[in-house]
């Protein structure tokens, strides 16, 4: 692949932009300077390690599509237009942001744990349809103590304002005094919090720990994002 064509497919702006920041050094490959813009490069990996290339000296990995996580703090809103809040999108770097990767699903302002991005919409329309019920695990923080009666009521199914249709979790235990862990194949807005209330209780805070069969990442801390492995995106998407 031409260098120029790398550049802008990972994000580095417009053509113009990818031709000047080669012609003026500011590109490096395989340790070496490289001012040639029709350079042709080979991004495929045998080995499975990515393609690396560096600008001004900031290391960037080849992704033919972008498949990241980020390991969301409170106090940060989804939208790209956020109102209160700086936006999670802030979080990530220019170039994914001009590549446009788009957070898959939402959570709320106040929630944090595992966001996932991506510029491969079908990857997105997978991961939050319905239809393909990939299960989210939330540890749920609850004003009041959750009893074994409101635990029932949520694994049978509770009806929320917006429906007649009763949506209910698909695991739910108690794991201390006013925690739960919270398993949901759906994602309507405030879901958790919604349920909670329609059981008489209350959501003190909310944690995503879990996608699919992928769980938080024990080293990523909060604000901090990556990309996801090939093993990893496998993961996330199944039940
Ligand atoms: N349910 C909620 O109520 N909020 C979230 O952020 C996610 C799920």
């Amino acid at each position: 692949m031409k260098l120029e064509q790398i550049l802008f497919s990972q994000g580095f702006g417009a053509r113009k932009l990818c031709r000047l920041l080669i012609a003026r050094g500011a590109v490096e490959v395989n340790g070496n300077v490289s001012t040639d813009p029709a350079g042709d490069w080979d991004v495929t990996s045998s080995n499975g390690d990515a393609f690396v290339f560096y600008v001004e000296g900031v290391p960037w990995q080849y992704h033919a599509k972008a498949y990241l996580m980020l390991h969301k703090p409170a106090d940060y809103e989804c939208s790209q237009k956020p109102k209160s809040h700086p936006s999670v999108y802030t979080l990530l770097p220019a170039p994914l942001r001009t590549r446009d990767v788009q957070a898959v699903g939402r959570l709320d302002q106040d929630t944090t744990g595992m966001l996932l991005f991506s510029d491969d919409g079908q990857f997105i329309h997978r991961m939050t349809s319905p239809r393909h019920e990939v299960p989210k695990i939330y540890e749920v923080v609850t004003s009041d103590t959750v009893t074994p009666t409101q635990v029932a009521r949520l694994l049978a199914g509770v009806v929320l304002d917006d429906s007649p249709d009763p949506v209910q979790a698909l695991s739910c235990a108690i794991t201390a005094t006013g925690k739960l862990q919270l398993t949901l194949t759906s994602g309507k807005y405030h879901q958790v919090k919604r349920m909670l209330a329609a059981v008489g209780n209350h959501v003190e805070s909310l944690h995503r720990s879990q996608i699919g069969r992928l769980p938080m990442p024990t080293d990523l801390a909060e604000g901090e994002w990556r990309w996801l492995t090939s093993g990893e995106l496998l993961l996330a998407s199944i039940r």
